[in-house]
């Protein structure tokens, strides 16, 4: 294929882009990197009118702007929508960082022999939105353009994709497509294909826990007074029973069962235990009764603390009773759960629970809505199609335990099952110090992209 004569002649090109983009610290949750989040909304579409797309244009919203463009060729043809975002997680702790996350440099590891780009959203999406913007080009330039094409690249992903249910009920006509595209998820390892067709959903939540009207010294006090973060704990241990179940009234009443048969197909994957505790240096794993990990995680809900704080906690001691106590916590949901639903019952439960003692306040942040998409339709036949080319292997559907809430979003407005065509693996520490990016699975992701249009047109036409 020419195209992929056009990607190799041209990766040294390719990867320093990529490296440019990287090095704006485009922070949607901190409005200090408010200015960087904007030009790398401009820096995106540059290069998606570099590459050849029409009607680019920065939409504004509310909060950080939606970038789109398009290049339609012949309405006859199918049409190709593409998601990702160009906004990245904090990158705190700094000091965990080998090389500073807005500085990449690329390093070989044991998992990324030739190289992989260590920056703040190298994996998670930089370098997997990039990817597609990338194989329009090598497209356009060789000519070998065989599907419409539509990019929506959002910046307001990590902190909850607050404008853009709006954005795609208004722009239904302009984002009508007959495949959507997401490059965010993992695939098992480069050895190992595989395509995402689940993904949880979720429900983010904050409390406080209020004792007396001031801190209060711990021996005077103690012991006669509520410490709210000695509450805080028991009423978050008491969401979790001995096995590891969720105890909210009414928290599984929506979840679906998968059958025997459905769960002996998700457990046939490649996964390796021991490899598992190993890479995370732990001595054995944690979860629900009666679930595998991998169905811990893909198809079973959770509840997990974030964060949590409240008192002294700087050098040496100070014995005090805080007046407050304060957690972060998310639920990860599974189908059908609602996360609104959920979000009242824990609201609910959190207050059930409350000692006289003390008061408390409970906020819900964003959420998502748990996802599955077909594994059968004509766009996921394609990507298997194409996947099977480029690696010399057929992938295998896989369900994981991240959430992207457009996903959900994409089949209620655009009645369409997007593809999660993910090229990272699990091991790139997204939300983490050092995060990476493989510079093969980058390439291999380009050409990959590449072989999809052609099988999707002729899968479309047959
Ligand atoms: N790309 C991730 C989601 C993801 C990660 C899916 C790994 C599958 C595997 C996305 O950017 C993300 O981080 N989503 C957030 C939710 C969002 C509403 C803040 C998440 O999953 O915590
Ligand atoms: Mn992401
Ligand atoms: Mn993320």
């Amino acid at each position: 294929m020419a195209v992929n004569d056009y990607i190799r002649a041209n990766q040294d090109k390719f990867l320093n882009e990529l490296l440019d983009l990287l090095r704006i610290p485009s922070v949607s949750a901190d409005p200090k990197f408010k200015n960087d989040v904007i030009s790398a909304a401009k820096f995106v579409a540059d290069a998606m009118e570099k590459a050849g797309a029409d009607l680019v244009e920065i939409c504004e919203t509310p909060g950080y702007p939606i970038v789109y463009g398009e290049k339609i060729i012949d309405p006859s043809l199918p049409t190709v929508l593409v998601y990702g975002h160009y906004d990245v997680q904090p990158a705190d702790p700094y000091e965990l960082w080998d090389s500073p996350p807005f500085e990449p440099v690329i390093k070989n590891t044991k998992i990324h022999p030739e190289g992989a780009i260590f920056a703040r959203g190298s994996a998670d999406d930089k370098g997997q939105f990039y990817m597609h913007i990338k194989a329009f080009e090598a497209m356009m330039a060789e000519n070998e353009l065989v599907c419409n094409v539509k990019f929506m690249i959002e910046g307001e992903e990590e902190v909850g994709s607050d404008n853009l249910e709006k954005f795609v009920v208004e722009n239904k006509e302009r984002l009508k497509s007959d495949v959507i595209l997401i490059s965010d998820t993992h695939m098992i390892s480069m050895q190992n294909p595989s395509i995402t067709v689940g993904l949880r959903g979720m429900a983010y939540m904050e409390v406080e826990v209020i004792g007396a009207n001031r801190d209060l010294h711990s021996g005077t006090y103690g012991g006669a007074v509520a410490n709210p973060i000695n509450i805080l704990c028991q009423m978050i241990s008491s969401m979790l029973d001995e096995n590891n179940h969720v105890t909210i009234p009414g928290f599984y009443d929506k979840v679906q069962a998968l059958t025997e048969e459905q769960r002996k197909r998700l457990n046939a994957a490649p996964f390796d235990l021991n490899e598992y505790k190993e890479k995370l240096d732990i001595a054995d794993v944690h979860g629900e009764k009666g679930y595998t990990t991998i169905e811990r995680v893909g198809i079973r809900p959770t509840l997990d603390v974030n964060g949590i704080w409240g008192g002294y906690i700087g050098e040496g001691a100070k014995t005090v009773l805080p007046s407050k106590a304060n957690a972060k916590i998310s639920m990860r949901l599974v189908p059908d759960q609602d996360w609104h639903e959920i979000a009242t019952l824990f609201e609910d439960y959190f207050k059930s629970v409350a000692p006289k003692s003390v008061k408390v306040k409970v906020k819900s942040h964003h959420g998502g809505s748990p996802a599955v998409v077909s594994d059968s339709s004509v766009g996921y036949r394609a990507a298997e199609a194409a996947m099977e080319e480029t690696f010399g292997k057929r992938p295998i559907p896989t369900r994981e335990g991240g959430s992207i809430p457009i996903v959900a979003l994409f089949q209620k407005e655009l009645a369409t099952d997007p593809i999660l065509f993910g090229f990272g693996l699990d091991t790139d520490a997204l939300h983490s110090p050092n995060e990476h990016y493989g510079v093969k699975n980058y390439f291999i992701g380009i050409e990959t992209i590449a072989a999809f249009f052609k099988k999707f047109r002729d899968l479309s036409q047959s």
